[in-house]
């Protein structure tokens, strides 16, 4: 559907814009003053829906509703945002800002709005973070939880080591600093404030990691027996998650690129054909899962998927855990938001900068019942959340806010040098586009490099990295090692890097000596999958465990996942085959004395395992 709107925006920055929110050339774009208007149709509208305030426009009638709610909140911030920053100075009455995501907001003059000031912190701290000083200074006579009371009663060997703030700052949910569960105060405006910089239309901060976002978005959308849409290498919080909701699983199986021994995302027609199959069995999905960008980066067009969802009236869940940082700059892909996902889970503890285990569920559109997502978050969560935790992701965010669109300039160069560097090392494989074609980007601040010319696996690389240069990577595969490139890593750390691998390439065999081969993959996706029982009935089912190799053809019990990269080889219900048996030993075989542990499995050594006894 071609529906044309008018957009008002910096002329100035027109050029920008289209760039950053990858439009066509032939856009009419005419600049007038300082204003200009781009013309677009409603899929680049979905696109690029973060970037902009729609001041003037017409054929509205012909949006969607889901397009118009989210734009007219962000209107609304917008002129919130004008009556904290007018300036006498700047005419015209309109006038235009450049502020959260590298937004463009046309700032309306309106007085009769409540201005934001009454959550602006005097000291400029971000609004948990200024709460937490402020209750930590008390004088306070406490006799309430945490036992070590206000770091009176730290245990010295901990404070040795960290010393006594971040006790004195482990505060419960006193009134000052709210409740998580029905937000107030501090808590309710730093998600507010996190609402407005990812593009969400409400924002829950995590203590339990993106697992429990994953979990509670599954939950919140799919009932007992309905149907789950999700690629087989999902992370094994969307299993566990099934085993919670007793939603039934209907897998897609991700391209698998066997040189890298890495699996990819997922392309709109396998969503598409998934439905599909499900309609022609008379079953509709109550939503569709996709992970984007993968551990590896690989990102998927999630804009077309939920174009494809919103068509059936299906909700797309987003797992981001890797990509919080996306559309924040225009080498970056665009978020999940920004494509039109309903639910995003991102750990914002992963590339951003919060403490481990604080993560944020962002929630847009109107077909999600939040009322339902707060209910299953609070069955998820802790009573006890950690208000460190929770400040961490105020902090993270506000370190975002303070230069959304060069903060991450100095990262992606670091990360393009040794890239640059690395791929001119004999031997040395660099991961890019062109090994998985049908995706549209690979997060460019990770770095995976194949060592397979050198005769090399990634284990064994790793291991002379780690002892000879003290490089500690992010995933080590059969084939490959990746890298996280973040806010905090320097040059020193990049040359530390480049010179640890070219004396691997100089320590190893010669280039050409090797003979590849990867007849087991851990990531491998199975293609013969055969569901005995749903992820639910497995769990609950009375079970007995057997010697490994007397498993072959019963149904597994237990979720056995390699982590990393965290992706469950065989799932609670499913026909054990001789296939994934070879594959996980494989994997045990391959990674002795290595970092990756057998999640899951009962017996770590593999010599038992647990089988439905049915
Ligand atoms: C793809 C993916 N999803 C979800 C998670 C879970 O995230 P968290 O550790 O924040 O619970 C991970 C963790 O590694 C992951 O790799």
């Amino acid at each position: 559907m071609a529906v044309s709107i008018t957009l008002s925006i910096d002329g100035s920055c027109c050029g920008e814009f289209q760039q950053l929110c990858r439009l066509e050339p032939k856009l009419s774009h005419k600049p007038r003053k300082h204003f200009g208007w781009l013309r677009i149709n409603d899929r680049q509208l979905l696109n690029c829906k973060c970037f902009w305030h729609i001041s003037e426009s017409r054929n509205l009638k012909n949006l969607k509703p889901r397009d118009l709610s989210s734009h007219f909140s962000y209107c609304k911030d917008a002129a919130e945002y004008s009556s904290l920053s007018e300036s006498n100075s700047v005419e015209p009455e309109k006038r235009q800002d450049r502020i959260g995501t590298g937004a463009l907001k046309s700032v309306t003059k309106n007085k009769n709005l409540v201005p934001n000031s009454q959550f602006a912190q005097p000291d400029g701290l971000p609004p948990l973070v200024s709460a937490l000083k402020a209750s930590a200074k008390q004088n306070a006579a406490s006799f309430h939880f945490p036992g070590h009371n206000r770091g009176r009663a730290a245990p010295s060997s901990l404070t040795q080591l960290i010393g006594l703030r971040p006790f004195t700052h482990d505060l419960p949910e006193l009134p000052e600093l709210g409740n998580l569960y029905s937000p107030e105060g501090p808590i309710l405006e730093a998600q507010k404030q996190a609402a407005k910089l990812f593009g969400a239309l409400e924002t829950w901060f995590l203590v339990g990691g993106t697992t429990c976002g994953i979990q509670a978005a599954i939950m919140g959308t799919c009932s007992p027996g309905d149907y789950l849409i999700l690629p087989r290498n999902s992370h094994m919080s969307a299993i566990s998650a099934m085993v919670l909701s007793g939603a039934i699983p209907k897998y897609i199986i991700p391209e698998y690129n066997c040189e890298w021994d890495i699996a990819g995302g997922v392309i709109p027609s396998q969503v598409e054909k998934a439905i599909q199959e499900l309609e022609k069995d008379g079953q509709k999905a109550a939503a569709v899962f996709v992970t984007s960008p993968t551990y590896h980066g690989i990102c998927s067009n999630l804009s077309e998927i939920s174009q494809l969802c919103h068509l059936n009236k299906i909700p797309l869940i987003v797992d981001e855990a890797h990509g919080a940082h996306l559309g924040f700059h225009p080498q970056l892909p665009f978020s999940a938001l920004q494509q039109g996902a309903d639910l995003a889970v991102q750990s914002t503890h992963k590339v951003l900068c919060s403490l481990t285990q604080s993560s944020m569920l962002h929630i847009s559109g109107n077909i999600v019942d939040r009322e339902r997502i707060c209910r299953c978050l609070q069955t998820l969560q802790s009573s006890s959340p950690s208000n460190l935790l929770l400040a961490s992701l105020d902090a993270a965010r506000a370190q975002l806010n303070e230069n959304p669109e060069a903060i991450f300039n100095e990262a992606l160069d670091l990360a393009t040098e040794s890239k640059n560097l690395i791929k001119n090392i004999p031997g040395i494989s660099v991961f890019d586009s062109s090994s998985f074609p049908n995706f549209p980007a690979i997060e460019p601040l990770r770095l995976t490099f194949g060592f397979w010319q050198l005769g090399l696996s990634g284990y064994e690389a790793d291991e002379m990295l780690y002892r000879d240069q003290m490089i500690i990577c992010e995933l080590v595969g059969i084939q490959s090692i990746t890298f996280a490139v973040n806010l905090g890593t320097c040059r020193e750390h990049i040359q530390r890097l480049v010179s640890g691998i070219k004396q691997v390439s100089s320590t190893s065999l010669p280039v050409g000596n090797f003979v590849k081969s990867v007849e087991h993959s851990a990531l491998a996706p199975f293609t013969d999958i055969n569901i005995s029982l749903n992820p639910r009935d497995a769990f609950f089912s009375s079970k007995r465990k057997v010697g490994i190799r007397q498993s072959l053809g019963k149904i597994c019990g237990e979720l056995i996942c390699p982590y990393p990269p965290g992706i469950p080889v065989m799932i609670p219900g499913e026909i054990i085959t001789e296939r994934a048996l070879d594959y996980l030993l494989h994997i045990k075989s391959s990674t002795k004395g290595a970092s990756t542990v057998i999640g899951g499995a009962s017996d770590p050594s593999l010599s038992t395992i647990i089988i439905c006894d049915l």
